[in-house]
């Protein structure tokens, strides 16, 4: 239950009516209050931290932002979550979504009226589209060793500084646990075995992730290879559930095996980073693995290619790669063996530790592709 509750954030100024709203929700246990602003000013830098599903939005809110033009300002900004206007009959306010007006409340209302309210409206948004408040990316590659798990930390690092978006790194490898060695985490970390799996709460997961320096947090595999055959598919089908709603991004590694937990992982995901390189066999193994998706029944839409060492063809023909995947990859990273290296040695990610390289361009553009196109529909940048 406590996972699908609903996150709220009010902007109120009027403090009779603040305290009011305050003391609707505080009794209900579908919906958790994260704040209660006072000024227009500053709210959707507060949202990106703060995730609300909802934001209440007082329409006679006073100083330098209106409660309208906030409203509107939000719904620019591309922050996923509904908003609900409340006013007063005198000064009545119509639903306009393209402006940030979702739904429309009228003082006074009861308890049930608001909470009914917010409910309705978070489904709609659900159903208009389910994942609208966040990105799932699994980063997968046929053939070991092609920069996987140092494209995914990077990625991470990148999507959650350059975007703003919270991002979770989520260590998909559950045998080998690759990140636990590259970020050198003590062996005793906690990992993703040490979550509740049946009755999992948001709170759970804050005290099983790991703080990275970088800023991003990360949900550890487990630290011994054997451990990998406690999580089920069932597991990681919840866990990234309760992610999602966390977390605006959830980046995971993947390891090379097409086994029934990477499908797991693979499934959940919106789109899947799959890494090709200058490599015959590397080649060959994508060109069946995009078999493999189509037969399962994935859309196309949902692979994406990501040529690692662009610039590095190793003597092949540099359409080749084109060729067998049938379409220009859709992001290029290029190599820098130096760089990469050394940040992978001291365990931090590159695009922190060389902002200016042509590697962390790359990066930073693949991050960039990835949270545009996942902007709901008709909301601008
Ligand atoms: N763009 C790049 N330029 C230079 N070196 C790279 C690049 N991408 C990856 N590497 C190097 O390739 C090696 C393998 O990278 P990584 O461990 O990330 O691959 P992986 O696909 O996760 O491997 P595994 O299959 O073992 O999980 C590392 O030594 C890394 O430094
Ligand atoms: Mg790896």
């Amino acid at each position: 239950m406590p996972t699908d509750q609903i996150r709220l954030l009010v902007v109120e100024d009027v403090p009779q009516v603040a305290q009011y709203l305050r003391g609707l929700v505080s009794s209900s246990p579908r919906v958790k209050l994260l704040d209660i602003l006072r000024d227009g000013r500053g709210v959707a830098e507060q949202a990106v931290q703060l995730r609300p599903d909802v934001v209440i939005v007082d329409a006679l809110l006073q100083g330098r932002v209106g409660g309208l033009d906030l409203a509107a300002q939000l719904r620019q900004s591309g922050l996923p979550a509904s908003i609900v206007v409340i006013t007063v009959p005198q000064r009545p306010v119509s639903v306009a979504p393209d402006h940030g007006v979702d739904a429309v409340l009228s003082m006074p209302f009861t308890g049930y009226e608001l909470i009914t309210l917010l409910q309705k409206t978070v489904e709609a948004q659900r159903s208009r589209d389910p994942g609208a408040s966040s990105l799932l990316v699994g980063v997968f590659a046929p053939k070991g060793g092609v920069g996987k798990t140092t494209l995914a930390f990077n990625l991470a690092v990148a999507v959650q500084q350059h975007q703003g978006a919270r991002t979770v790194l989520v260590d998909g490898s559950l045998q080998f646990g690759d990140l636990r060695a590259l970020l050198k985490v003590p062996a005793d970390a906690p990992s993703i075995l040490d979550l509740p799996i049946d009755r999992i709460q948001e709170t759970d997961l804050a005290e099983v992730l790991w703080r990275d320096p970088s800023g991003i947090d990360i949900l550890l595999a487990p630290p011994r290879i054997e451990m990998a055959d406690m999580v089920t598919p069932r597991d990681v089908e919840k866990v990234l559930s309760l992610v999602r709603r966390v977390y605006a991004a959830t980046i995971v590694d993947l390891p090379t095996s097409l086994s029934d937990l990477t499908l797991s992982f693979l499934d959940a995901a919106d789109v899947i980073l799959d890494i090709v390189t200058y490599d015959s066999t590397t080649i060959r193994n994508t060109i069946s693995v995009a078999e493999t998706f189509r037969a399962i029944g994935y859309p196309a839409s949902k692979l994406q290619y990501v040529l690692n060492r662009s610039d590095s063809a190793g003597g092949l023909d540099p359409g080749v790669v084109e060729a067998a995947i049938g379409r220009r990859p859709d992001h290029s990273v290029v190599s820098d063996g130096r760089l990469v290296v050394e940040a992978n040695n001291q365990g931090v990610p590159f695009v922190l530790a060389a902002p200016d390289a042509a590697i962390t361009a790359d990066l930073y553009r693949m991050a960039e592709a990835l949270v545009r196109a996942r902007r709901p529909v008709g909301v601008p940048a």
